[in-house]
């Protein structure tokens, strides 16, 4: 139960009769009462939410204390009821903290922004226009399904964005380059909720649109990225891969944190775990954007907020990020000042 739940209880129950007050103490103040069982619940937390956490709980007990003191004493004055000492302080408020995703996706951004990168944006409700068709994917492919996309209107192609990689399309027809952009935002995918699938998630899409941009530059570009935002050391393997918006594509990978590459659940006892997808523009998406792939080259990327956020703090379920569970939030509370 919650604590604040238990102190109006308290400040609010009923004293009027002795047995009033027998019931208050028996629930309150005797070995197995509520405040017992929150006592016993604490050898559930970590050693500085038991703290807190501790600490809530006795001063509901002083309180449960001062109210039958303050029956009592009222019985023996001629002044009638009090309600306890107003100068006693009052219950911890509990404040929350920075969500670990937004901690993540400012870090993400910051990096991104000493190379020269701007931020875009783009809607969440989206057309199929820039989700997909000026990205590429054909008429049938599997991504367009129902399955995967959530719909809004069928017949009209609206839905809720799948990906970030629509805020591309959206730059690109409206901005000649050099274009140097990073998108983050939140997307949608209908999928069944679980430890590893969520039904939205949060992408950072980034774009490079330039005269001479090559795959070198790439490289370089989330070579530097990984290497600023786990360590200069972190290992990392490039695969080649397939989206339809790039040609060539790779997906990049880096040695499992969690069990430094020995093999372990979160990779799958790879070593390995992915962390995002890349590429140099197809000129087909150039072209359907209306910039000349003749003259200008460039290359994207897409990463996965929740996934770089699971592998940085060890976070091993996707609901969490969902719940609002204040003690979840506050468990990132002494990373503050991180980014
Ligand atoms: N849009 C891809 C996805 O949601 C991620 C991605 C892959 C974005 C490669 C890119 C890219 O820009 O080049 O899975």
């Amino acid at each position: 139960m919650e604590i604040s739940a238990l102190e109006k209880e308290i400040m609010e129950a009923d004293l009027s009769t002795q047995e009033a007050q027998q019931r208050f103490k028996q629930r309150f103040l005797k070995r197995g009462g509520v405040l017992d069982e929150l006592l016993a619940q604490l050898r559930f937390l970590t050693p500085e939410e038991r703290k807190v956490r501790g600490s809530s709980i006795n001063r509901l007990r002083e309180l449960a204390l001062q109210r039958l003191e303050a029956v009592a004493s009222s019985h023996s004055s001629a002044e009638g009821a009090t309600l306890g000492d107003p100068t006693f302080p009052s219950l911890v408020i509990q404040p929350g903290g920075r969500h670990p995703l937004s901690m993540v996706e400012d870090r993400i951004i910051r990096i991104f922004q000493r190379m020269g990168y701007n931020l875009a944006d783009g809607p969440e409700i989206e057309d199929d226009w820039h989700n997909f068709t000026a990205l590429n994917f054909e008429p049938d492919h599997p991504a367009r399904d129902m399955q995967d996309t959530f719909f809004i209107d069928p017949a009209a192609g609206i839905l809720l964005r799948t990906h970030t990689s629509t805020v591309q399309v959206r730059v690109m027809e409206r901005q000649s380059p050099p274009i140097r952009i990073l998108a983050p935002g939140r997307v949608y995918r209908n999928e069944t909720i679980s430890a590893r699938a969520h039904v939205y998630f949060h992408q950072i899409e980034g774009l490079y649109v330039d005269e001479g941009v090559s795959a070198a530059d790439l490289k370089a570009t989330l070579g530097y990225f990984i290497r600023s935002f786990f360590s200069p050391h972190t290992k990392t393997r490039w695969r080649a891969s397939y989206f339809p918006f790039t040609e060539m594509s790779a997906e990049v990978d880096i040695e499992c944190l969690i069990c430094a590459g020995e093999g372990c659940s979160v990779c799958k006892h790879t070593g390995w775990v992915e962390v995002l997808g890349c590429g140099m523009v197809d000129p087909q998406v150039l072209r359907a954007c209306g910039i000349d792939p003749e003259r200008f080259s460039g290359f994207a990327f897409g990463l996965g907020v929740e996934r770089l956020t699971q592998l940085l703090f060890g976070i091993p379920d996707l609901r969490l990020f969902g719940q609002n569970d204040i003690r979840f939030l506050q468990s990132f509370r002494r990373y503050g000042c991180f980014t």
